[in-house]
């Protein structure tokens, strides 16, 4: 029996409940294909902070290039939100980023049947609503230099190469090319220098992907579009802040931000995390919604253990449970019966072990 091993990483708020269930899946999955899933544990925000004064512990550093991809939970506690240097959580996730070269951040945005009513959106929007984001995840504002800030300024910086802009992109075509060939390009080159050289070097490397069809939108206008006409999209190719605000966005889409997953790949091992956030407010009550963590599980399958059809199984077993009825709170519409993270992480983790030999009990 082979031994796949993993790295976990809870984090801080609603991360280890989500990442207990996301593991308690990895493991069903394990079972039925046949492999040992080895997980290793290690600390990483205000976890790490806790564990060794860092929000990214040397312990984790080390442990995180020895294994074959890595699942995450989320960073982020209000009594450190202030805090500075590398005792702020987010900046153990950034670090975490840069260590792993992951510089191609995957977002899927894609619809629920069972979930229509519970977004904002009129119903006929939603119609043929599958999109990917592809976030640049390693460079811009969050790691430009100079950066800093005194008492009557501060300043951050945005830049690009062009070798940072190239190998984002070719992820982006790649990714068009397996799904329906379009890849919209966002950015703000009628203002920024940045943009602008986004804009010529994606341009340069559509060339290279002549079955893919390519666009270039500003940001401003995508924001828009991404809400008026959703279906438009297929790739949205874009810059690190850019994308973050427009995964959030997209999000909404689906109907909540608790069901999106992440892929970030690059140079190291994959890292596998859901698109929300550690979600204070909820946290320690059994209420959040596992689904983006498991279906980061997925993804880990797909792309970090390269077992596409354990993955797919996952991705079934999350819209089984949801077209039985199973909702989360962010999920409900009032008077609508609600379900905790570990009923819905162990159900999926019930139908995964069975394929489709049983219904859902919920
Ligand atoms: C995300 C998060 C992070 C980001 C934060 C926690 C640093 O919002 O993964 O989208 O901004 O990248
Ligand atoms: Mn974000």
């Amino acid at each position: 029996m082979s031994t796949r091993v993993i790295a976990v990483l809870p984090g801080d708020g609603i991360g280890p409940e989500v990442t207990a269930e996301a593991v308690r899946v990895l493991t069903a999955v394990a079972d039925l294909y046949g492999f040992k899933l080895h997980t290793e544990h290690y600390g990483i925000g205000a976890a790490g902070v806790a564990e060794d004064g860092s929000a990214l512990p040397e312990r984790t550093r080390a442990g995180v290039l020895e294994v074959e991809a890595i699942l995450l939970g989320a960073v982020g506690s209000p009594a450190l939100a202030n805090a500075a240097g590398n005792r702020r959580p987010e900046a153990g996730l950034l670090a975490l980023r840069r260590l792993l070269g992951a510089y191609a951040n995957l977002r899927p945005v894609t619809m629920h049947s069972a979930l229509r009513h519970v977004s904002p959106l009129r119903p006929e929007r939603l119609e043929g609503v599958n999109l990917l984001i592809v976030r640049e995840l390693t460079g811009g504002l969050y790691y430009g230099e100079p950066r800093g800030r005194d008492d009557h300024e501060a300043v951050n910086t945005l830049r690009y190469s062009v070798a940072e802009i190239e190998r984002v992109a070719r992820v982006a075509f790649q990714s068009a090319r397996e799904r329906r060939g379009l890849v919209t390009s966002v950015d703000k080159a009628n203002v920024l220098e940045v943009s602008q050289l986004w804009r010529d070097t994606v341009t340069r490397v559509s060339a290279e992907y002549p079955d893919v069809g390519l666009e270039h939108l500003y940001v401003d206008y995508a924001a828009m579009r991404l809400v008026s006409d959703p279906a438009s999209f297929d790739v949205l190719l874009t810059e690190n802040l850019f994308g973050d605000i427009l995964s959030d966005e997209a999000a909404v889409l689906t109907g909540s931000l608790g069901l999106l997953p992440s892929a970030s790949l690059g140079e190291g091992p994959g890292l596998f995390e859901p698109v929300h956030g550690s979600a204070p407010d909820i946290a320690g009550r059994g209420v959040a919604n596992p689904i983006g963590a498991i279906a980061s599980a997925a993804m880990l399958l797909r792309y970090g253990l390269g077992l596409n059809e354990a993955a797919e199984a996952v991705e079934h077993a999350i819209d089984a449970v949801l077209q039985a009825g199973a909702r989360t709170p962010d999920l409900a519409t009032a008077g609508e019966r609600t379900l905790g993270t570990v009923e819905i992480g162990s159900e999926i983790a019930r139908l995964v072990l069975y394929g489709g030999a049983v219904q859902p009990a919920l």
